[in-house]
């Protein structure tokens, strides 16, 4: 008998998976991922034995989430498309890396996902596997088994005796961890409508939110968040809390149309409360600590590293080394800034920093302004030089 490792979520597909792969001569043993979607693991483990796993695991991964993936990306400024913080891409690579670690410790010879053959996740997956183990079997099931609905899948699960929760419509596509949420699908497949309120469930619809300002002050050292409202924090914590700060008053809603690596253009729906005002934060930062060409040559390379990360290429060595300059870039990102909060929205509106650049004295109109204004005359001649004609 083949033995493979599952990476499990106790959803209808991944728990067709396991009678499926049974009858087809493998033993497979389940993997669970904690990165915070909230479910009753109890109950999730149990399902995958009742489904025939032999054996399951159930993993927190929460703190390895925010401390090693999602404050990496963050001091890298990635944003995919300038807008998704990519919670869910962060995950992949960290489940699939546990889970690879699972297999080797039980000898087993196969990985096993549950991703369709339309999404990103199936290559963050099979990325990370590959890099890892490259001569272990990988299974796909959902990429070419016989199911052509989720009700024939619901038929199949029944007949298997899979407990089925799922009911036969399933209104959206649901993916959520402690970084963020993400909902696709079903009435959000047309781009022109409007998401209803019942997918929220980090954030307060912004006309719900008080009619009075929040205010938040985020403490950074060296480009990581440590502190809310002056009161330090481990990262998980921070987050946490920032989540429910921020997402009480609305903010972190995206709603987007996003080029997903196979090339199919999808419409989802993202909530981050703690990833909106922890990106805003981190750059106010920077803006007051950095020169104007580190600033400019980071944004390039923001965008690559958001690349990277959506395309399942964490693991990789340029991503490594764009680490090493982010570390060196915000050597001196350290300092306050302080976020208004206010229906859906988070402006900044202050920051400090003991390595801040910005001199009153020098930007000043008022009294004490110590900028020589008579070395502009000769400065422009010279900056028009490469402009003219010169005989
Ligand atoms: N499009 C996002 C990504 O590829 C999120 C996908 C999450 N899945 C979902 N069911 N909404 O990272």
């Amino acid at each position: 008998m083949k033995k493979v490792v599952l990476a499990y979520s106790g959803g209808l597909d991944t728990s067709c998976i396991i009678p499926w792969l049974k009858d087809r001569g493998y033993e497979i043993i389940a993997v669970i991922g904690d990165v915070g979607q909230g479910d009753n693991f109890d109950e999730v483990k149990a399902k995958a034995i009742k489904s025939g796993a032999c054996k399951v695991y159930c993993l927190d991964l929460q703190k390895e989430l925010i401390e090693d993936y999602a404050f990496l990306a963050l001091k890298a400024g990635a944003l995919y498309e300038g807008k998704y913080n990519l919670a869910c891409a962060l995950s992949r690579p960290l489940i699939a890396y546990h889970q690879v670690l699972i297999a080797r410790k039980e000898k087993a010879n196969g990985l096993v996902h549950g991703c369709t053959g339309k999404g990103n996740d199936q290559v963050r997956f099979e990325v990370t596997y590959r890099l890892m183990e490259p001569d272990m079997e990988v299974l796909a099931p959902v990429r070419v088994w016989e199911f052509k609905s989720r009700d024939e899948e619901i038929d199949y699960a029944k007949s298997k005796g899979v407990p089925v929760s799922a009911s036969k419509k399933k209104p959206y596509s649901i993916d959520t961890n402690v970084y963020g949420r993400a909902m696709e699908s079903g009435v959000l497949e047309d781009p022109m409508a409007e998401p209803p309120e019942d997918i929220f469930y980090m954030t307060t619809a912004p006309e719900k939110a008080p009619a009075k300002p929040g205010y938040l002050e985020i403490g950074f050292e060296k480009g990581v968040p440590v502190s809310v409202d002056g009161v330090r924090m481990k990262p998980l914590q921070l987050v946490l809390k920032l989540n429910a700060i921020a997402g009480s008053h609305g903010v972190g809603r995206v709603d987007m149309i996003e080029n997903r690596l196979v090339g199919i253009k999808s419409r989802e729906l993202y909530e981050n409360p703690a990833g909106t005002v922890l990106h805003l934060g981190i750059r106010e930062i920077e803006s007051l600590v950095l020169d104007r060409d580190s600033l400019r040559f980071k944004e390039a390379l923001s965008q690559k590293y958001a690349e990277l990360t959506y395309n399942g290429l964490w693991m990789t060595p340029l991503k490594a080394q764009m680490d090493a300059f982010f570390n060196k870039y915000h050597e001196n990102t350290t300092g306050v800034v302080r976020i208004k909060l206010f229906k859906g929205h988070a402006m900044v509106v202050g920051r400090k920093s003991p390595h801040s650049r910005y001199s009153e004295k020098m930007a000043t109109y008022g009294k004490g302004d110590k900028f020589d204004q008579s070395l502009a005359d000769g400065f422009i001649k010279l900056w028009t030089v490469p402009f003219q004609r010169h005989q």
